[in-house]
């Protein structure tokens, strides 16, 4: 499978052919869009224009369409996995949620924009993820072994997390701001109101996960789940964290269920 890296996607110019430029060019003057407007600097120096931002959001729709599978996947896994109940209720209800949540973001929030722009729907083989973990993540006979699985790619789902919310979005968002286009605006917008508090619960149930199962395992344990938070960062070519970092992220303790299911806010009216 074709992986791409967040430099990839932050700088789409590294990977698509001139063709494929030309073609998104050309959808991109079908709609009326400015295809060559500079909105950003590029990762590879010069300056990013709208159809480099337009093959951008391409891979984003893909990329967190595909946290879809898994994340249905690790709701599953966290019902076989032998855990007091009350922990695996917890962990099913906030990954069913994810799962629901990623599909959205992909559909919805970055694939609608990307859709708005060019009129194609974004590729499935476009993730920078691939189409991560389906068979690896189907759970055993063995509570044992669902229990390390789960423990594992929870860590490596977190890191995924952390480039997102710290890297990726505000990348899309400082692009959107120079564009000044209604459709980067309602992106903007999409992203403050609900991508943003999602993710941010997505990154507090790797700390949940970290302080209710790995934490109290010890020294060995702990330091396992931190390569699984860094090798996520990898899997996206994102510098890794060090453990300092990692640690402050964790933060001190579990959040509660009601918070990591967006419970606690108060209700917009
Ligand atoms: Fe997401
Ligand atoms: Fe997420």
């Amino acid at each position: 499978m074709a992986e791409l890296s967040e430099q990839q996607i932050r700088d789409p110019r590294r990977n698509i052919s001139s063709d494929a430029v030309e073609a998104a060019r050309g959808r991109l003057a079908d709609r009326g869009i400015d295809p060559d407007k500079v909105v950003g600097e590029g990762e590879l120096g010069g300056s990013l224009r709208v159809v480099d931002f337009y093959l951008m959001l391409g891979m984003i729709a893909a990329t967190e369409k595909s946290g879809q599978a898994p994340t249905y996947a690790m709701a599953r896994l966290a019902l076989e996995a032998g855990l007091p109940s009350e922990v695996a209720d917890t962990l099913y209800l906030a990954y069913m949620q994810q799962s629901a949540e990623e599909a959205s973001h992909g559909d919805k929030v970055f694939g609608n924009a990307y859709y708005a722009m060019g009129g194609a729907a974004p590729a499935g083989d476009s993730s920078a993820v691939g189409s991560a973990g389906g068979s690896f993540l189907a759970p055993t006979d063995d509570p044992k072994q669902n229990k390390k699985r789960l423990g594992g790619m929870a860590g490596l789902l977190g890191g995924i997390e952390t480039v997102a919310l710290n890297r990726v979005f505000p990348a899309v968002v400082g692009i959107c701001e120079r564009w000044e286009h209604p459709i980067g605006q309602d992106l903007v917008q999409q992203i403050k109101e609900s991508v943003r508090p999602e993710e941010s619960r997505h990154v507090l149930t790797w700390r949940y996960v970290f302080h209710t199962l790995i934490a109290p395992k010890g020294e060995r344990v702990v330091e396992a789940f931190y390569q699984g938070t860094n090798q996520g960062r990898r899997t996206l070519g994102s510098p890794e964290l060090d453990p300092e970092a990692i640690t402050r992220l964790l933060g001190t303790g579990a959040p509660t269920r009601r918070q990591l299911l967006g419970k606690d806010r108060v209700a917009l009216s």
